[in-house]
């Protein structure tokens, strides 16, 4: 038996977004957010990621006219608005000291631009807070995982325009002036570097929304928006809250050459820069090169003004989701191509994969661990990491889930193995998903990723139950650090 050593103020927790689990879709004044409009769709979902957050303007004006939340999984999510004091005390029972969601910023400006915030949005987060305070459970909040309010892509050009940027300051300020004494950990945008790849549910950009515009443009101009907003609202809370600490936040998924020819090489390392270029402008302050030599090929409006904001205002600890791995190939004909989160690559013959083909690497978290914190020296934090699988319900309402214990055992093996050996400093790890909930990409419910079975399939139907599965004991058991590791 080995035990490893963890530091006393390490932070153990369970991870979530609002959009994914909240539910309450329109209650208590809470306005149409972009996942309200996205739903499951079997060929979409089975076409895989770029299918299936490929959104156009005809789908969200039926989406609103739509008034029901059956078959639109995000409008309902696992009932959490109304179940949480439950599912927390459920969690509490594990033993976890963090909690990691977001605030949906329909539920406090329904439409983005009214003149004053929801009082009942922002008493729901208080409550929320509150019962997680109950149990010393701190929370790490995340202003904007894909969930902006519709109206601000409707009436406006959603990240594209400097009136949203400004919409979400006014947003981001009321709700850390309002938190500040229960939240001490803010992430302002989930997955930076996600826009490039799925711009609608990361920035609000809908394509048909811009016919005479370039569109790599319009998500590049977006994407800077997003770096400004981010570097601003870190201004204000390091101005005005010392004791509050800001992270920045991107998608690592560890990229291998297919083999050892060189050109293959030259392509990982390319597609890895693609997403540090994201953690270097956080945290180092400046558009490395390579990015800024596109912005200006683009003609990406950027001003000097805005490029101080960036460079003063870098974050405090480095926050990032792992889930998996892929390879990578200069030539990719004839090789077999596996997905990973939102992306996808040549397939590993030396790895097993998920149910929904994501390769499953527990070595590749060490990687990646020792990439960012050479690249940094800063605290870096495990906000994502878990399984999403096909997971059954027995007639006595047990869920024997030893293929998420496996997972979740060998990845914070590497975690522990890295902290002992790899001298990183490593704030806390966050599993995804707590009770089940609907996935991100594919608005699926049957992807299932929590400590906590909850009785609903994709197209709404269920009881909403909450059953504990093995894996949830099995946390609880490694907290209590009774667990082999
Ligand atoms: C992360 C997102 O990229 O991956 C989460 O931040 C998401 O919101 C998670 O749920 C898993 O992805 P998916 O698509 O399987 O839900």
């Amino acid at each position: 038996m080995k035990y490893y050593h963890v530091p006393q103020d390490f932070r153990w927790g369970v991870a979530t977004a609002a959009n994914q689990v909240e539910g309450a879709w329109n209650e208590d004044g809470k306005g149409l957010s972009i996942a309200d409009c996205e739903r499951y769709d079997p060929k979409k979902a089975k076409a895989g990621y770029k299918v299936a957050n490929d959104i156009t303007s005809s789908e969200i004006q039926k989406a609103i006219k739509d008034k029901k939340s059956d078959g639109w999984g995000k409008r309902h999510g696992v009932d959490f608005y109304h179940t949480y004091p439950e599912d927390i005390k459920k969690l509490a029972a594990t033993g976890i000291n963090t909690f990691r969601t977001s605030i949906a910023w329909s539920r406090i400006f329904s439409n983005g631009d009214d003149p004053e915030p929801n009082e009942k949005g922002l008493k729901f987060y208080d409550n929320l807070f509150d019962e997680l305070h109950k149990y010393n459970i701190e929370p790490i909040i995340t202003l904007s995982h894909y969930e902006m309010p519709l109206n601000l892509v409707l009436n406006y050009d959603a990240w594209y325009d400097p009136k949203v940027r400004d919409y979400f300051m006014r947003f981001a300020k009321i709700v850390v002036d309002h938190f500040h004494k229960k939240v001490k950990y803010w992430i302002p945008i989930n997955e930076i570097d996600s826009i490039l790849r799925h711009p609608f549910s990361s920035a609000g950009l809908v394509k048909d929304r811009f016919p005479n515009k370039n569109f790599e443009k319009v998500i590049y101009q977006a994407m800077h928006n997003q770096f400004v907003a981010a570097a601003l609202i870190t201004k204000y809370i390091h101005e005005n809250y010392t004791d509050l600490l800001v992270g920045s936040m991107i998608t690592s998924t560890m990229v291998y050459p297919y083999n050892s020819d060189p050109r293959n090489s030259l392509k990982s390392v390319q597609v890895m820069r693609e997403s540090y270029n994201f953690s270097d402008i956080q945290i180092r302050g400046n558009y490395p090169l390579n990015l800024l030599s596109k912005l200006k090929k683009l003609n990406v409006k950027i001003t000097e003004k805005e490029l101080k904001v960036i460079r003063d205002n870098t974050a405090d600890f480095v926050a990032f989701s792992y889930y998996s791995s892929i390879c990578t190939a200069f030539d990719t004909t004839g090789l077999k191509i596996t997905k990973a989160n939102r992306t996808e690559g040549v397939y590993n013959k030396y790895l097993p994969t998920s149910d929904w083909g994501w390769q499953i690497d527990p070595v590749g978290l060490r990687i990646i661990l020792i990439n960012l914190y050479d690249r940094y020296q800063k605290p870096l934090f495990i906000v994502e990491n878990g399984l999403g699988a096909k997971d059954s319900l027995t007639k006595s309402g047990k869920v024997h889930d030893d293929y998420r214990i496996d997972y979740l055992r060998k990845h914070i093996r590497q975690m522990l193995i890295s902290l002992e050996n790899d001298g990183i400093e490593l704030m806390g790890y966050c599993m995804w998903g707590m009770t089940d909930m609907i996935s991100a990409s594919t608005t699926q419910m049957s992807k299932r990723y929590g400590l906590i079975y909850v009785d609903l399939d994709d197209l709404g139907n269920g009881s909403y139950r909450r059953y504990l599965k093995d894996s949830y004991f099995w946390y609880q058991k490694l907290l209590s650090f009774g667990d082999k590791i």
